[in-house]
């Protein structure tokens, strides 16, 4: 069976599916884009994502794609086409395709791109990566400075997977003036004792959904959470860590920069948010 993906207001099998080469998204990185989970055909938080999105576009001022009101209805219908289970769907919205390349933005007449497509991932709440924990480095931040706006940027990040592979580590968590900001495609969090730390919000993070969902819940488990900038050299002598995004949800972490975390497992407070966080969140997926 072919995917089907969603076109500007159409579904179409993959091999169907394009986009414009003046399209802005390719030519400019003019575009912003949501990753949302699904478990057991459910999305989970979609508001959220919706909710980020709307503020990705105004801090842009791009112009929101005709089927706003449709997208959580988009969203399932590209779920149940494809029969995904456990997966993510993808959403990307661009500044359209006007007649020629220009840096100015186009006119009016100019309709924004939407595209949304899934990616099935069976069992992604129970990742061998979880279980075991994963390694990262630590890399310089070298991004622009206004990563709370979700775009399609994310050449920087693409590098940073790569010099952790490199490295023989899974990922790379971005460090600027010595403190940590987050990792290529998560929020970083470290734990000392029984304190959750991680990053308060700015300009220098992106605000993740997953983020304030496990926040929220760690409060409401009377865990002690701190928002404020660490060092990766406080991460390096911390109890656990542990990063979050929708695809990966709470994934522990067990070395920085070849240094091992406590007995280099996953650590306890960590597998339980992640536990907590993954019952939570399904009882409200929709
Ligand atoms: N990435 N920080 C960055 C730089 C991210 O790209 C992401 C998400 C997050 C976590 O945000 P959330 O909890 O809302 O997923 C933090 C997505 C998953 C991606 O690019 O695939």
């Amino acid at each position: 069976m072919s995917r089907i993906v969603y076109v500007n207001g159409e579904y179409l099998p993959e091999e169907e599916a394009t986009v414009s080469v003046f399209d802005r998204g390719f030519l400019f990185a003019d575009g912003v884009y949501e990753v949302t989970s699904v478990l057991g055909g459910k999305l989970i938080d979609f508001d959220g994502h919706f909710q980020r999105l709307k503020r990705s576009l105004a801090e842009l001022d791009m112009p929101a794609p005709a089927a706003m009101d449709d997208l959580l209805e988009i969203h399932r219908e590209l779920v149940a086409r494809n029969e995904i289970e456990d997966g993510l769907v993808y959403l990307q919205v661009t500044r359209g395709a006007p007649a020629d390349r220009d840096f100015a933005y186009p006119g009016e007449d100019v309709a924004p791109t939407l595209v949304l497509f899934t990616q099935s991932k069976p069992g992604l709440a129970d990742s061998p990566a979880a279980r075991a924990g994963i390694k990262v480095i630590s890399i310089d931040d070298i991004r622009w400075g206004r990563r709370d706006i979700k775009t399609v940027q994310l050449l920087y990040p693409s590098m940073g997977k790569m010099m952790a592979k490199k490295a023989g580590a899974d990922d790379a968590w971005m460090v600027e003036d010595g403190f940590v900001t987050e990792g290529t495609s998560n929020n970083a969090y470290i734990v000392k004792g029984k304190k959750i730390i991680t990053r308060n919000l700015g300009n220098e993070i992106l605000h993740g959904i997953t983020r304030a969902a496990v926040l929220r819940f760690a409060r409401e488990a009377q865990m002690e959470v701190e928002e404020r900038p660490f060092t990766i050299e406080e991460a390096k002598g911390a109890d656990e860590a542990f990063f979050t995004s929708a695809s990966a949800f709470v994934m522990p972490v067990v070395s920085i920069d070849g240094v091992m975390l406590g007995d280099g497992t996953p650590g306890q407070l960590t597998k339980r948010l992640r536990e907590i966080y993954l019952d939570e969140s399904r009882k409200t997926a929709s």
